[in-house]
């Protein structure tokens, strides 16, 4: 608290800020009873207030009814009181709150509403089910733990505002509803009641918009933007989520990453989150699947993977052998001196499984060279040479896995993830920041096998890096900012012409007709002299779970919906009246589930 409160009849004092300065003084609180104590003879409450806690007594003998309105309080009531600030004995000094040197001697106390007795204790920070937090959301939120997390957001978004206010970045908002902008994930969408069969998509991104605030001249836009996509849910994926979103126009690659350097920088500084300072380490997407197995690297430990095909080539086992001749990989990383048992070890097989692999070749070394039924598929040379490569020494554990390179890839990725936590290589305290750069422009779409097709990896208003004609081997202007191993920001240099733009539609099985159906309020506005711009937009909520240590960002959102998609709470999404639908011109062909809420 940086005020105290303007005094009226409820308080003239914030309650977690009064300290032994203020023995003596008459204070008037208000709060909710934390925690009731009784004595026998006195009673002491801990108030709370969103400032904190302090310690209440009440004395049979104070005037006015105190002590009996005391009697009856309970957890969760709200109250007011009035007292006199008294230092505590020493023996009754609690160092574990700010305000434990002090307690309030009440004179004056008024009930202003009770409560009833909450599903789960406010007062304590144990597990309770997540449904049940999400249903009692407004208790859940009083706990200590949401109210940390909600002021963390604030600081990181007020941070955010505080950079660029002074780098004379405008503030703007842009449209909800509005027509889909691709960011690859399904819309939401919105009937029209003015025209029905229309629809409104929920933006997936103000991308779009925001490039148009650069035609405008704007120059520096960004906005704190709600953005919406109807995909799967995951810890880290939420379908309504927020954006720092940003744009410039005359910039470069350098200039956007230098911008969030600066304010992602301060962020880290005011929320006392240890990055080091910038400028972050870049690592092009190849060389970070190459060592870390995805482009989101947890850079914090070792157990970088290597490739050995060429190493092992031509060796007995037929394994290894038969995917290098059918054009696959073999790649493997140096585990360190583990201890595994022989069911530990499988159990490794179910990481890559998930990814796509068949399986995990698990070898120890011995005696300079490889222990089990393995090594004899080896030359001594092949397995030196190994063994050089990946630095390994005896006792040491080495993963082989064998297939195409992207399977290989994502399956030793999630090895070396699953070994960094069972084996806790993450050094405590150790945060990295560094950009992902050089994305390949365009990834095959294999969703309908029978057309595959050019998917933009980013999204189609990226620039180009190279010859628009080689889709296989373009690469894009986009980069993204990675924080500990999760992609908390991604941006890019945009298109500012329509001859590319339109090719690049080309590219991604748009024809003329359908880019101008859906695109050509962009391509007409690339026609009026559209500057060289670009941009970039950062996950609050992800930003917020993992400077808050959480691991999921509905612990950072104040109204988040479950892994369905649902809403306790309210009870979103619902059926609507068949009246409503009407008016929409909709007719529903299923019938809803009963809701439960
Ligand atoms: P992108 O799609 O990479 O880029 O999104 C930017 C960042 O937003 C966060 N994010 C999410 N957070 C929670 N739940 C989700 N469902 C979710 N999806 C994305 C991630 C991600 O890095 N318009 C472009 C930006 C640009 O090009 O300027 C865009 O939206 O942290």
């Amino acid at each position: 608290m940086r005020e105290a409160p303007q005094p009226n009849r409820f308080r003239d004092s914030w309650a977690g800020t009064i300290n032994a300065q203020r023995a003596g003084d008459e204070v008037l609180l208000a709060g909710w009873v934390h925690r009731r104590r009784d004595h026998g003879g006195l009673i002491f409450i801990d108030l709370r207030d969103r400032s904190g806690l302090i310690q209440l007594v009440f004395h049979p003998e104070s005037a006015g009814g105190a002590f009996a309105l005391a009697e009856a309080l309970r957890p969760e009531h709200v109250v007011t009181v009035r007292g006199t600030v008294e230092r505590r004995d020493a023996v009754n000094v609690n160092p574990n709150l700010a305000t434990g040197e002090v307690e309030v001697a009440v004179v004056e106390a008024q009930s202003l509403a009770e409560s009833e007795t909450p599903p789960f204790a406010i007062d304590e920070d144990t597990p309770v089910d997540e449904t049940l937090r999400l249903r009692y959301r407004w208790l859940d939120l009083r706990r200590q733990g949401m109210l940390d997390a909600m002021l963390t957001r604030t600081h990181i978004v007020r941070t955010m505002r505080e950079v660029l206010d002074r780098r004379d970045f405008l503030e703007l908002e842009t449209p909800i509803l509005t027509r889909s902008t691709p960011e690859g994930a399904r819309d939401f969408l919105v009937p029209s009641r003015l025209t029905p069969g229309t629809l409104y998509a929920l933006p997936q991104s103000p991308q779009l918009f925001k490039q148009l605030f650069m035609m405008a001249g704007y120059e520096r836009y960004y906005q704190i933007a709600r953005c919406f996509r109807d995909e799967d849910l995951r810890a880290d994926r939420q379908p309504e989520f927020t954006q720092l979103d940003l744009e410039m126009a005359f910039v470069e690659e350098d200039d956007v990453i230098e911008t969030m350097e600066a304010v992602m920088g301060a962020v880290f500084e005011a929320t006392g989150f240890g990055v080091p300072a910038a400028p972050w380490p870049r690592l092009s997407y190849d060389e970070a699947v190459a060592r870390f197995g995805n482009d989101r690297p947890d850079t914090r430990f070792g157990l970088e993977i290597h490739d050995v095909g060429a190493l092992v080539a031509g060796s007995d086992f037929k394994v290894f052998q038969g995917v290098l001749d059918s054009g696959g990989v073999v790649r493997a990383l140096n585990a360190g001196a583990r201890e595994m048992s022989r069911s530990e070890l499988d159990g490794l097989n179910e990481v890559v499984q998930i990814h796509g692999a068949k399986a995990v070749a698990p070898i120890y070394v011995e005696a300079g060279g490889w222990a089990g039924n393995l090594a004899k598929f080896f030359t001594p040379e092949q397995i030196a040479a190994v063994n050089a490569e990946l630095g390994a020494t005896d006792g040491d554990l080495l993963l082989f896995v064998a297939d195409q390179p992207k399977t290989a890839a994502a399956s030793l990725g999630a090895l070396r993830l699953h070994l960094g936590e069972r084996f806790g290589l993450i050094p405590e305290g150790r945060h990295d920041a560094l950009w992902i750069t050089d994305f390949p422009m365009f990834e095959r779409d294999e969703s309908t096998p029978a057309r595959p097709r050019w998917a933009a990896l980013h999204h189609p208003f990226t620039a180009p890096r190279g010859d628009l004609d080689d889709p296989e081997s373009v690469l894009s202007r986009a980069y993204d900012l990675v924080l500990d191993g999760v992609e908390i920001g991604g941006g890019s240099i945009r298109i500012h012409t329509p001859e590319v733009q339109r090719a690049v539609f080309a590219h991604l099985g748009l024809d003329a007709d359908e880019a101008q159906e859906r695109f050509g309020f962009l391509l007409e506005a690339l026609r009026f002299g559209a500057p060289p711009h670009g941009g970039i937009a950062m996950g609050i909520d992800r930003i917020a779970a993992i400077i808050s240590g959480r691991d999921s960002i509905r612990d950072v959102i104040a109204f988040p919906k479950t892994a369905s998609g649902a809403d306790p709470l309210t009870g979103a999404p619902a059926p609507v009246d068949a009246r409503q639908l009407r008016e929409l011109g909709l007719q529903s062909l299923t019938t809803p589930p009963a809701t439960g809420a």
